[in-house]
């Protein structure tokens, strides 16, 4: 039997908030559906966070409620910033949500403007407050921060632990700005597995170097079964100056169905959806590098 890899496409997340104009909730659900089709199991198709903050976002309502409606038999989740985007999803009939909280306290403070400790809280409220909804937490800048530079091994690991200790066993390491290297992704994700047994970690890396495919082989080869990515490599984080494209879904399938690995999704389906579904949106589909600013983000 091949090893499978979970392919958590994050495009209707990642990619879309970085998109320059408002894509209508239909086109949203037509891109989720084309994934779907294609054999995708796992999606982050929304963020329930601020409209002012993220305008491409106002429709997570809609977006949630259709797709559920649409896939009941897929893994969806949602990105949250705060207890209020939780409960808004929970109330919605999402069973499984991100937090996210960036490494760096000063990208924390860009993006959703908190504090580790205010975050922290927060994360503690949720888990309380609701108790039946999965919550996992994002780590972003786990590689790097446009702000503070790389980070110690250790305060990752002490970041981690604090979600532990509220009960959280799934985390995702962000690399937001794609300023990780495989050498970098090996040693965190070896010491994060074994100083955390218990918990299930995922890699989500930006492609700005070019080093998202490396980078995320380094974290498969390390273990690590979950990974996200975004097709046509779609993506960015309007409030980390530098940020670009993720890793390309489409890539990532092709080189590891070469190797030997399994994913479940279709290959050509998934090129076949790139072409026309990125296409569409952005309005050119160059195979990877797709990487469009929402205005006034940083270049
Ligand atoms: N969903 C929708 N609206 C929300 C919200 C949520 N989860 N949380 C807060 N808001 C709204 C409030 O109603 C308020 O709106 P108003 O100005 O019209 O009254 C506004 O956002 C600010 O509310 P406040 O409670 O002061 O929020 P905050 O300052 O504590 O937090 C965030 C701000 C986190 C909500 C905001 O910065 C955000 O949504 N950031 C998203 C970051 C992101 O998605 N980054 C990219 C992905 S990593
Ligand atoms: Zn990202």
């Amino acid at each position: 039997m091949s090893r499978h890899i979970n392919i958590v496409e994050v495009g209707p997340r990642d990619g879309f908030q970085n998109l320059c104009s408002y894509l209508p909730t239909e086109q949203k659900l037509h891109f989720i559906d084309g994934l779907a089709a294609a054999g995708v199991r796992h999606m982050q198709i929304t963020s329930f966070v601020s409209p002012k903050a993220i305008p491409q976002m106002q429709d997570a309502a809609d977006v949630t409620v259709k797709s559920l409606e649409r896939h009941p038999d897929l893994d969806l989740l949602a990105l949250v910033p705060n207890l209020r985007g939780a409960q808004r999803a929970a109330e919605l009939g999402m069973k499984k949500v991100a937090n996210v909280i960036s490494l760096s306290a000063s990208h924390n403070q860009a993006n959703i403007r908190r504090t580790h400790d205010e975050s922290f809280a927060e994360l503690a409220k949720m888990r309380e407050t609701l108790p039946d909804l999965d919550i996992s937490v994002d780590i972003a800048t786990a590689f790097g921060c446009p702000f503070e530079g790389k980070p110690s091994l250790q305060s990752l690991l002490d970041f981690i632990e604090r979600g532990h200790a509220l009960g959280i066993t799934e985390f995702t390491l962000c690399d937001t700005i794609g300023v990780a290297n495989p050498a970098q992704v090996r040693t965190v994700v070896d010491a994060v597995r074994r100083q955390f047994p218990d918990c299930q970690f995922q890699v989500h890396i930006h492609d700005t170097r070019n080093m998202g495919m490396a980078c995320t082989l380094a974290a498969i080869e390390s273990g690590i079964d979950s990974v996200q990515t975004t097709l046509g490599g779609l993506g960015g984080c309007p409030f980390a100056p530098g940020a670009s494209g993720n890793t390309a879904t489409e890539d990532l399938v092709f080189m590891l169905h070469e190797m030997g690995f399994d994913t479940g999704i279709s290959f050509p389906d998934l090129l076949a959806l790139a072409k026309e579904e990125v296409a569409t949106i952005s309005g050119v589909y160059s195979g990877h590098h797709i990487n469009i600013k929402a205005p006034g983000a940083a270049a």
